[in-house]
Order: C-alpha cells, then sequence, then structure tokens
C-alpha cells in the first residue's frame, strides 16, 4: 500500500459563510502539516463541505460523492469526509459507500486528527466553537471574515440554527487582529459575515460598533457585510456607513415574501411596510444604494395572490439582485410540519415568473450606469481579458486596459454587457 503524504482536495458547496469555513478547515490543515492539491484524484484526504440549505444543494453534495465511487475503488487507502451541514443533518450519510466520516461545522479542531487516525463516524462538535485563534490565509486581496456563527432566529423554514447552532460573536480585538493580519498581508477587501449579522454583540460593543473599529483599520480600501435581517436593523448603522468612507453602499437583506400573512408563517418578524421604512432610511442616507434581497416562493399555504404581492413588492423596491428560490422542505424544521404544501409545478411556474420581473430590473439598473463615473477598486483579472473591478456601492464593474490589482481607479462606463457595465480608466486615485 502506498504511504500516506496528507495531500488534501476540499470542495465547498453553499454559502459565503461555507466558504470562509473551507479556508478555517485548510488553515487548521496547513498547521499539521497538510498539503493542498487541485484535484481529487492527487488527494489522501478528500473533503466535502455540503450545505443543506435546500434539497438541491444537498443533491448536489451527493452527486459529488458518488462520483468518487471509481476513484475510492482504485484507490481504497482515501479518506473521505462530509463536512458541514450536511455531516450535521444527514448522519445517514456516514452508510454512503465512499464516506469515511462526518465532522458538522463547529468540529473541525479534531478534523486532521480523526483524518490521520482514519477514524470513522461522527466527530463530536464543541458548541462553543469560534475558531478565535484560527487565521485564514486567502493571500488574495478580498477576503471574509466571520464575526458570528450560527443563528438564534429559527425562520420556520430554515436549517441553519440546527446544523450551526446558536450564536456566537467574536471578541472585538480578536476581529481587529485577524482584520489587520490579513491587511498587513496584502488583502484590501474585507467582508464581515455573519448569518445574521446585526445580532453581533459582545461585551457592549455591537454591531455598528465593530463596523467602525474594523474600517478605521489603516489600508482598508472597501469593507462590506453579509447578512442583515430586517428585524433588528439596528438605528445608526446606515449613518454609520455613510460615514465611513470605505463602507460600501452595499446591503444584502433579505425580503423572502412581499405577504404579511407568509412573513408571520416565515417567523420572520416584520412586515412588508417595516421593510420599506428600512429602505427608505437606507436610500436616504446611502448614495447609490446597491440592494440585494433572497425571496422564497411556494412557501406552504402561498396562494396566488400572496405571491403576486410579492411581485409587486418587488417592482416597487427594485433590488438590484435578487437571489430567488422554491421553497425546499428541511426536516426538523417547523415548516416541514405545514399541511398546506404548494405543488412543485406551481413553484416552478412562479419562480420563473419573478426571476423575469427580476431579471428586467436588474438589466434596467445596470443599464442607468451608461455614461457616468466612478471610484472603481480592481479586484482581480477578469475571465475574458481586462480587470474585475468593484465601486463605492460593491457593484461589479469590467475594466479595460491596464489596471493595479488593489488600486483604485476613477471609470467611466461606457457600455454594458448584460447586466455588467464595462468601463475606461480615467485615472488613478
Ligand atoms: N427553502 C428555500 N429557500 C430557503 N432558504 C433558506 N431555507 C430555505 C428553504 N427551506 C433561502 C432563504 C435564505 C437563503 C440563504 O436561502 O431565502 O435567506
Ligand atoms: Fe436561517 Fe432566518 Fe437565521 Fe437567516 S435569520 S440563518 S434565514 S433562521
Amino acid at each position: 500500500m502506498e504511504k500516506l503524504e496528507n495531500k488534501f482536495y476540499i470542495r465547498t458547496y453553499g454559502c459565503q459563510m461555507n466558504k470562509y469555513d473551507s479556508d478555517i478547515i485548510k488553515a487548521l490543515l496547513l498547521k499539521e502539516n497538510f498539503k493542498e492539491v487541485s484535484t481529487p484524484e492527487e488527494a489522501d484526504y478528500i473533503f466535502i463541505n455540503t450545505c443543506a440549505v435546500r434539497e438541491h444543494a444537498e443533491k448536489r453534495a451527493i452527486g459529488r460523492l458518488n462520483s468518487l465511487k471509481s476513484l475510492k475503488k482504485n484507490k481504497p487507502e482515501t479518506i473521505v469526509g462530509v463536512v458541514g451541514c450536511m455531516a450535521k443533518n444527514h448522519p445517514d450519510l456516514i452508510h454512503h459507500s465512499v464516506v469515511d466520516f462526518l465532522a458538522p461545522p463547529d468540529s473541525y479542531r479534531n478534523l486532521a486528527k480523526w483524518a490521520i487516525a482514519k477514524k470513522s463516524g461522527y466527530i463530536p462538535e464543541d458548541k462553543n466553537e469560534q475558531y478565535s485563534d484560527i487565521f485564514i490565509y486567502p493571500n488574495k486581496i478580498s477576503s471574509y471574515l466571520s464575526i458570528t456563527r450560527g443563528c438564534n432566529y429559527f425562520c420556520s423554514y430554515c436549517i441553519v440554527p440546527y446544523t450551526r447552532g446558536l450564536i456566537r460573536s467574536r471578541p472585538p480585538n480578536n476581529i481587529l487582529e485577524e482584520a489587520e493580519e490579513l491587511i498587513d498581508g496584502g488583502m484590501r477587501e474585507l467582508t464581515l459575515l455573519g448569518q445574521n449579522i446585526n445580532a453581533y454583540y459582545y461585551k457592549g460593543v455591537d454591531f455598528p460598533e465593530i463596523l467602525k473599529r474594523v474600517a478605521n483599520l489603516k489600508g482598508l480600501k472597501r469593507l462590506n457585510f453579509l447578512t442583515s435581517h430586517p428585524k433588528d436593523i439596528p438605528d445608526n448603522l446606515f449613518s454609520v456607513m455613510a460615514e465611513h468612507n470605505n463602507v460600501t453602499n452595499y446591503l444584502h437583506l433579505p425580503l423572502q415574501s412581499g405577504k404579511d400573512s407568509i412573513l408571520t408563517r416565515m417567523n420572520r418578524g416584520y412586515t412588508l411596510k417595516d421593510y420599506l421604512r428600512i429602505i427608505d432610511k437606507a436610500r436616504h442616507l446611502l448614495d447609490d444604494l446597491y440592494l440585494s434581497t433572497d425571496i422564497i416562493v411556494g412557501f406552504p399555504g402561498e396562494k396566488e395572490e400572496d405571491f403576486e404581492e410579492t411581485l409587486r413588492a418587488v417592482e416597487r423596491i427594485r433590488f438590484d439582485q435578487s437571489y430567488m428560490f422554491a421553497y425546499s422542505d428541511r426536516k426538523g424544521t417547523l415548516a416541514a410540519l405545514l399541511k398546506d404544501k404548494v405543488d412543485e409545478r406551481i413553484k416552478k411556474h412562479r419562480l420563473r415568473r419573478l426571476i423575469e420581473i427580476q431579471n428586467s430590473i436588474t438589466m434596467e439598473k445596470a443599464s442607468a450606469f451608461k455614461g457616468k463615473k466612478m471610484e472603481v477598486l480592481i479586484v482581480g483579472e477578469a475571465k475574458k481579458g481586462g480587470k474585475i473591478g468593484k465601486n463605492r456601492s460593491g457593484r461589479i464593474i469590467i475594466i479595460n486596459g491596464v489596471a493595479k490589482i488593489g488600486s483604485i481607479y476613477i471609470v467611466k462606463i461606457n457600455r454594458i454587457n448584460g447586466r455588467v457595465p464595462i468601463g475606461e480608466i480615467e485615472k488613478e486615485v
């Protein structure tokens, strides 16, 4: 049998928090002298970091596991670990023919040990885990930084509080230390992460305060945060955003539904009117606000006229971008117990109608940028040539011509390609 060399391959599904968790896993494994490789074939250890938020995401991860069957047959010594939310939510995965062990989100500290020992089964979790001492090394211009883990809100459709546990906030100094280290390493854009980030609280420091402290770090050119909840937007959040030039005017604020009775059944804790009031305030205080949202169609009990209310809300609010989903039953959540489920075909039809309306709004809003001038931070290389940049609202802008990654330029938008503004550099800032 070949000697194991601790080469690992990791594949990540799901949200930004999962991507950040994969960076934590990498940092933990590198500390134990593991080496990352870019294909499963080269690896001694394969980790699939999974998402359980919708059935579709689960199916993709299971498809990935199935595709490893022949590899495992040819190289039976390869260890396969399912990590992330499905490891918590689907303990039955331990019986999958390629799977050796399961590692839920708060168990990663023991991942290396467990993998090396070739133990099977389920790595125990630590409910208080924050990975505060594990700093990630993304070696990029942009990075995520998680400031809370877990969620207490129990929206009735959502599996997250069950897979990721209740909210824990990291100490402010610890967040600042990691942010400084990332900036020293060359990072210029930072996105603070939390399932419900406005609920951040640590010994008198609330979310606007930690935002302020991070924004004041020298060398940080853009600061974003995700995800806000309409139930607990702090009074001073938008003024703090407006006061700090490097905080982007970007708000991701899931609406989920435009119908109050559905919002109540979702256990969201706000009405459409509350939501509209928040948006008015944000648009008043923040220039060129880039507003994105999440919407679920076909929640149990959603009638045609309820769905129409969601369409009307979308037309009224005019989001720059929406992440739109058909409701997916999650075993163990309260919504899964509701009786009046919407037929799959109707859900798909509603989703198509919503996407069509949102797409035309997205296009219209993007096309309004033609001829405008704006400050753009260059964050990477564009696939088809040129550079990827982000403006002061976090909007993606493609730049033609020569530009340095990490620098800010004044850019004039001269055309729109689909929904993406394309611009040319006027001068460096
Ligand atoms: N079905 C469909 N969409 C869901 N989301 C969360 N749970 C479900 C579910 N059971 C969506 C919500 C949330 C986003 C991350 O995923 O819109 O904001
Ligand atoms: Fe899920 Fe609601 Fe928590 Fe978001 S706020 S993670 S939708 S329970």
